[in-house]
């Protein structure tokens, strides 16, 4: 390592006092590797991880009050750059399993010698060097790590669809919406039914449900990876599809605390999680996903009923304090002449419309029953064009906080985005 100037910075967390000494002896010779402290509890170590910055933390597991890999966890998410070494006792398959959930980059079994413990933090050292030189140096983007080093590096993107209004077409857009971002991205896309009682994606797709979210029903404690792919189906499209129970009763079982972990593995695994919803609020597990979402299409139509009630959902979304650029209003069929006009809408409402799908006519009927998106059997369908052209500002990023940013000068121009007039101004308005 002569050829780094630069000194691995190592700090030592463990409780037993003869081992932290141990460990500083071991390294105090290495000219390329300098402790800069030592913690005896895990709360401790995570105060000196983030004072410090540390290169690598080389932590025990079994510690009192907090334990290593509760510690390791917290580190990850809040020292960006850090790697851990985690060093116990046990060397179960179990503990490796969990320090490697936790973020761990390493496991030593003790005892271990000093040369393996030297080579050991050489190497993470350089494995990170590596990472952090050919990271993109750029602003998160939805679906790509959130922080270039970081813990979150492989967080992705919630994105569910919602309405207050049923039959408004969730999951014909949803179904559709997924497949192309997979189709454009390349990336991991996964697609959640989330229609807990009566799940549509599965015959929209002509997938058979072989395997649904029940089927991790009693194991959501041990969620991981593994299990969450085990239950995943593959669509044709590559698309990840994990369906809702085959039976209602069953829907009834999910609960809102299983979906929450259920999404949060899925966040760790996928860039892109497309999640479809039915319209209750009353469902703690349709809150939860709309909780979660990091963005929520709001599909909405020209009918009079589907703005008051898009209109009071957004009211919903203000008392749940969510930002206003969570929401991104999709206005399906919107070149259907029902005498009302957009901007006036959005004026009544007091939210810009995000994107718009036009009618596919028959074609998406015929889709439907045939089981394949019509992104995949009829690409220049009005309706197709519209959905990828919304797939396309998903990718980019310039749907949400980007697009609110760039439409701001409309808000103090033409459109106004104060509620104004109430629904029956826009009776007045309509043409
Ligand atoms: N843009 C569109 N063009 C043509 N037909 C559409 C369009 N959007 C939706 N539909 C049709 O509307 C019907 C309802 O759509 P869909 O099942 O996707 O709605 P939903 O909101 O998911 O309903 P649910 O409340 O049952 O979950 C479907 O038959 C679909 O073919
Ligand atoms: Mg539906």
């Amino acid at each position: 390592m002569t050829d780094n100037p630069h000194k691995i910075r190592l700090l030592v967390v463990d409780d037993i006092v003869e081992t932290r000494n141990n460990l500083i002896n071991l390294l105090y010779f290495e000219r390329d590797i300098e402790v800069v402290d030592s913690a005896t509890r895990g709360q401790e170590g995570i105060d000196k991880a983030k004072k410090l910055n540390p290169d690598i933390v080389l932590m025990d597991i079994n510690m009192p009050d907090m334990n290593g890999i509760q510690a390791t966890e917290i580190i990850m998410k809040q020292v960006p750059g850090v790697a851990v070494i985690m060093m116990s006792v046990q060397g179960e398959q179990d503990y490796l399993r969990q320090a490697m959930r936790a973020g761990a980059r390493e496991f030593l079994v003790k005892p271990f010698s000093g040369d393996e413990l030297v080579s050991s933090i050489r190497h993470v050292y350089q494995d990170e060097q590596s990472k952090r030189r050919f990271a993109p140096q750029t602003q998160y983007q939805p679906g790509t790590p959130a922080t270039p080093n970081g813990a979150e590096a492989s967080q992705g993107e919630i994105i569910s669809i919602f309405s207050p209004k049923g039959g408004i077409g969730r999951t014909t857009i949803v179904t559709n919406l997924a497949v192309a971002v997979k189709q454009i991205s390349k990336k991991r896309v996964a697609l959640v039914d989330g229609s807990l009682f009566f799940g549509d994606v599965g015959i929209m797709m002509d997938i058979r449900n072989t395997k649904t979210i029940s089927d991790l029903q009693g194991r959501i404690e041990t969620l991981d990876t593994q299990l969450l792919q085990d239950v995943m189906l593959t669509h044709s499209s590559e698309l990840k599809v994990l369906l809702a129970p085959s039976k209602p009763d069953q829907g009834e079982l999910i609960t809102a605390d299983d979906l929450k972990k259920i999404l949060k593995e899925l966040k760790n695994n996928y860039d892109y999680i497309f999640v479809d919803t039915f319209s209750s609020l009353k469902e703690e597990t349709q809150l939860t996903i709309l909780d979660m979402s990091d963005l929520i299409l709001t599909v909405m139509s020209l009918e009079m009923t589907a703005i008051k009630d898009i209109r009071l959902f957004l009211e919903v979304t203000e008392i749940l304090e969510y930002p206003k650029d969570k929401i991104a209003l999709v206005l399906n069929r919107a070149d259907s002449k029902h005498g009302l006009r957009a901007e006036n809408i959005e004026a009544t409402i007091g939210h810009q419309i995000a994107a718009n799908v036009s009618s596919g006519g028959p074609a998406v009927t015929l889709s439907i029953n045939r089981g394949t998106p019509l992104v995949i059997d009829a690409p220049d369908n009005p309706f197709s064009k519209d959905i990828n052209a919304l797939a396309h500002k998903i990718v980019d990023g310039t749907i949400g906080k980007k697009e609110e940013a760039a439409t701001g000068a409309k808000k103090n121009g033409k459109v106004k985005t104060k509620k104004s007039g109430g629904l029956f101004g826009l009776f007045a308005r309509r043409k």
